[in-house]
C-alpha cells in the first residue's frame, strides 16, 4: 500500500490513501471530538469502525483557566492504537492541545512574551514549549493566538501579542518556526479573525470593523504565519460585519485561500459551528454543517453537525464531494507531514527526559526576565545585594498559580518558585522578611521594620483568559489602598505588578519610587523579577499594548488615524494614554542622534535605508529596542498618524555606539487601498526612530510616480 511507504512523496501517499477512503470514513477525518470517561467507549467503537480525524485533549470549551485532565502517554497510546491497528485504513489521530505559552515549562504570557520584541526568544519559547509536548503524544496546538487587541477590558488580551500588526506579524512567524520547524508540532493560527475587536471588550462578541482596518491592522499576522507556513488556522466564535465568522465563504475561502494562499486547514472553534444556531444564522444543526462547510471550515471542533449530516448532504448535491476531498487531503496532509504514519506513538521515557529540564527552565527564566517591563525607576534600582532588611510584602508574595498565567493548563504549580523564595535566594546576603499572614496591619509591619520595600501586587490568572473580562482596569480591590498605606511609610518603595492586561496606575506611580510590570510571567518568573530587582539581568521589554489612563480612554492604540480637526480633547483628562506603544525603561540611558536617509527620493519598485546612531550614554550594559516608524503623508484612505516599519533589540556596552539602519521598500511602503488592493501610492514619507511610538528624531523622502 502506497499510503504507508514513506518512500513515496506526501501528495502521492495523499491520494492513493484518498482512493480508498468510503465517504463516511473520509467524514470522520473531518471531525475533533473530546474523549471523556463517558464517551471512551462509544468513542473506540468509532475509531475502529470509521477511523476519527482529531482528539482534542480538552474537556470544556473554557480550559485556560479550568482543572483540566492532564495528557496521559498510556491512554492517547490506547486510543491511537486502536485506529492504528484496529481501524480498517489505520490512520492514525490528530492529537490536538492548548499549549498557549509552555507545556510543563511555563512561559511568559504571549503579551508579556511580544513585550521582549524579540522573535528569535519567541521561538525558543514555542520551540521549548512545543518539544515538551511533542514528547507527551501532542500533535497539534491551538496556537500562536493572533488576535490584535487594542481593548485590555478583553480577558484574552493576554493571549496576543498586543496592539500592533508588525510587531505581531514577526511574533507570529517565530512562533511557527518554533514550533513547526523547531518543535515538530503543527501550529495553529488563530482565532481567524477580528475576535479581539469585540464591542466593549466583551468576550465572543460582535466585531465590526471596516475593510480598511481589518487588512492593515489584523490580517498582517495572519498572513505572516501563513507565510511562514503555518498548518492549520481557527475560525472564530464571534460574528465580524455581518457573518458568523464560522460561516463566511467570503473570510474563510476568498480571503484565506484564494488571496493568502492558505494550504493547510481549518478548524472550528469549540462548538462554533453548532453556535450558528446561536447566531441565528442556521435553522438547525443540519443547517449550520453545511454553511461552515461550505464557508470552509475542513474540521469541525467537537459539535458534531458534520457527521451528523454531511454524508446526507453529498447525497443531495447541498455539498460536493469534491470539496469533502479537498479538506480531507489537507487533514490527511497534516498526519503525513507530522510523521504520524511512522512514528504514531508517544513514548514514556523520552517524555520524563523532557520535561521540566533545567536548560528549560533556565530558558524560562531568561525569556521572563526580557519580558518586564521598567515602568518607573526613580533611581532605587537596581538594588546593590548585601547587607539590608528587604520587606517583599503583598498579595503576590506567596502565589504559585497565578504567576503561570492562564491558560498554562500542563504548568507544574508546586514546583513554580515564590517571589519570596526567588528573593531570597538572589539576595542571599540581605535579610529578606516576608508577610506570610496576608494581613494587610502584619504587611505594613513588616514593611516599616525594613530598609526597602518591594510590594507585589497584580491580578489573579482567574481574571483573564476566556471570557474573563473586566470593565474596570483599576487594580483588584484594595490594591490602590494597600501601596498608599506602604507608601504612607516612607520607605523606598518598588512596586511589582503581576496581570495578564494592562491595569491603570495613574494612582499609583507617584507613591512608588520603581514599578516593574511583570504580567504573568510563568515557572520561572519569580526569579526573573530577583534577578532584574538584583540587576542580575537588564530590564529591556517595551509595551506592546498601549497603557490607558482610564477605561474611558480605551481603545488607546497608538496607530490611530489622523483626525479632520487636530483640536479633540477630553474634558476631563489627557488625551493620551499614560504609556505609549513601545515604552520601557532600562538600568541605563540611550541616546539617538544623526538620523540618515539613504536618498531623498525613490522609484515605487526601490528602498531607502534610514539609519541612527544609537548610543548607550548610561553607566551599565544594556539592551534597547530600536524602533522605526512611519507616516505616509497623503493616502487616498486615511492612514494612521504612524506606524511600527520595523524594530532590532541590540545590546550595547558602556559608551558604545552602534549605527542601526532599517530598509523600507515595497513591502513597508504599500498598504491595502481602495478595494482592498495592496498598492503603493507615490508621495512623501516622514519617518522615526526611537525608543517608544513617541519618537521624535525624524527624516523624509519621496517616493517619485
Ligand atoms: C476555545 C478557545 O477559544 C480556543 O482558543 C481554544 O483553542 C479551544 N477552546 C480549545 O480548547
Amino acid at each position: 500500500m502506497k499510503y504507508k511507504n514513506p518512500e513515496f512523496s506526501i501528495p502521492e501517499r495523499v491520494e492513493d490513501l484518498l482512493a480508498r477512503m468510503s465517504l463516511v470514513e473520509k467524514i470522520a477525518q473531518l471531525a475533533q471530538i473530546s474523549v471523556t470517561h463517558r464517551n471512551r467507549g462509544e468513542v473506540i467503537g468509532r475509531i475502529r469502525e470509521t477511523g476519527l480525524g482529531s482528539r482534542i485533549l480538552a474537556e470544556s470549551n473554557l480550559a485556560g483557566n479550568g482543572s483540566e485532565q492532564a495528557a496521559e502517554i498510556e491512554d492517547l497510546n490506547e486510543l491511537q492504537r486502536i485506529a492504528v491497528e484496529e481501524s480498517r485504513l489505520g490512520i492514525p489521530l490528530l492529537h490536538g492541545r492548548d499549549v498557549i505559552h509552555g507545556y510543563r515549562t511555563i512561559f511568559p504570557i504571549p503579551l508579556g512574551l511580544a513585550a521582549s520584541f524579540d522573535p528569535a526568544l519567541v521561538e525558543e519559547s514555542f520551540a521549548i514549549a512545543g518539544g515538551e509536548a511533542a514528547s507527551a503524544g501532542i500533535h497539534w496546538s491551538f496556537a500562536p493566538m493572533l488576535d490584535i487587541s487594542r481593548d485590555p477590558r478583553w480577558g484574552r488580551i493576554i493571549e496576543s501579542f498586543g496592539e500592533d500588526p508588525l510587531l505581531a506579524a514577526r511574533l507570529a512567524e517565530a512562533a511557527v518556526a518554533g514550533f513547526q520547524d523547531k518543535a515538530g508540532i503543527l501550529a495553529c493560527a488563530k482565532h481567524y479573525i477580528g475576535y479581539g475587536a469585540a464591542e466593549a471588550g466583551r468576550d465572543y462578541n460582535t466585531a465590526e470593523i471596516s475593510d480598511n482596518t481589518l487588512r492593515n491592522i489584523y490580517l498582517p499576522p495572519f498572513k505572516a504565519a501563513i507565510r511562514a507556513g503555518a498548518g492549520s488556522v481557527m475560525s472564530g466564535f464571534h460574528d465580524l460585519n455581518g457573518e458568523a465568522v464560522s460561516a463566511s465563504r467570503y473570510l474563510l475561502s476568498e480571503v484565506l485561500r484564494e488571496e493568502l494562499g492558505f494550504e493547510g486547514f481549518v478548524v472550528s472553534d469549540w462548538g462554533s459551528v453548532s453556535d450558528l444556531l446561536h447566531h441565528r444564522v442556521a435553522v438547525d444543526r443540519r443547517e449550520a454543517g453545511k454553511l461552515a462547510f461550505n464557508a470552509g471550515v475542513d474540521m469541525e471542533m467537537v459539535s458534531e453537525c458534520y457527521r451528523e449530516h454531511l454524508a446526507e448532504l453529498v447525497e443531495t448535491g447541498e455539498v460536493d464531494q469534491k470539496t469533502i476531498d479537498d479538506s480531507v487531503r489537507r487533514i490527511l496532509t497534516a498526519k503525513f507531514y507530522l510523521g504520524l504514519f511512522e512514528q504514531p506513538y508517544a513514548s514514556r521515557q523520552e517524555f520524563e527526559r523532557r520535561q521540566f529540564t533545567p536548560a528549560n527552565r533556565e530558558a524560562a527564566r531568561r525569556a521572563a526576565a526580557s519580558c518586564m517591563v521598567l515602568i518607573k525607576n526613580n533611581g532605587l534600582l537596581p538594588i546593590t545585594k548585601g547587607g539590608r532588611k528587604i520587606a517583599v510584602i503583598g498579595p503576590f508574595t506567596d502565589q504559585r498559580r497565578a504567576l503561570l498565567g492562564s491558560w498554562a493548563i500542563d504548568g507544574l504549580i508546586d514546583e513554580t518558585p515564590t517571589l519570596f523564595e526567588a528573593m531570597r535566594q538572589v539576595f542571599a546576603g540581605d535579610e529578606i522578611v516576608a508577610c506570610a499572614s496576608g494581613l494587610a496591619d502584619e504587611m505594613l509591619i513588616s514593611a516599616a521594620g525594613a530598609d526597602l520595600v518591594v510590594l507585589a501586587v497584580g491580578e489573579s490568572n482567574a481574571r483573564n483568559g476566556e471570557n474573563n473580562c473586566v470593565a474596570s482596569l483599576a487594580l483588584p480591590a484594595g490594591q490602590v489602598e494597600l501601596v498608599k498605606a506602604v507608601a504612607g511609610l516612607g520607605k523606598p518603595l518598588a512596586l511589582v505588578v503581576f496581570a495578564g492586561r494592562p491595569v491603570l496606575l495613574s494612582d499609583v506611580l507617584p507613591l512608588t519610587d520603581a514599578i516593574l510590570y511583570a504580567w504573568h510571567p510563568g515557572s520561572m518568573g519569580a526569579f526573573a523579577v530577583a534577578d532584574l530587582l538584583a540587576g542580575d539581568a537588564q530590564p529591556s521589554a517595551k509595551l506592546p499594548v498601549s497603557f490607558p489612563r482610564a477605561e474611558g480612554q480605551v481603545p488607546a492604540h497608538y496607530n490611530r488615524k489622523s483626525t479632520g480637526k487636530a483640536y479633540f480633547k477630553y474634558l476631563d483628562m489627557q488625551a493620551a494614554p499614560l504609556f505609549p506603544f513601545g515604552y520601557g525603561l532600562s538600568y541605563t540611558r540611550f541616546t539617538f542622534s544623526e538620523i540618515q536617509v539613504s536618498s531623498p527620493s525613490i522609484l515605487p519598485t526601490g528602498h531607502v535605508e534610514v539609519s541612527v546612531l544609537v548610543t548607550n550614554s548610561g553607566a551599565r550594559d544594556g539592551k534597547v529596542v530600536v524602533q522605526c516608524y512611519l507616516e505616509d503623508v497623503v493616502s487616498r484612505l486615511t492612514r494612521p498618524e504612524r506606524e511600527l516599519k520595523g524594530f532590532q533589540k541590540i545590546e550595547l556596552k558602556v559608551g558604545e555606539t552602534r549605527r542601526v539602519s532599517f530598509k523600507l521598500g515595497n513591502e513597508e511602503l504599500s498598504y491595502y487601498g481602495f478595494n482592498g488592493r495592496w498598492s503603493l501610492e507615490p508621495g512623501e514619507f516622514k519617518v522615526w526612530i526611537g525608543e517608544d511610538s513617541q519618537a521624535s528624531l525624524g527624516t523624509s523622502f519621496r517616493v517619485e510616480e
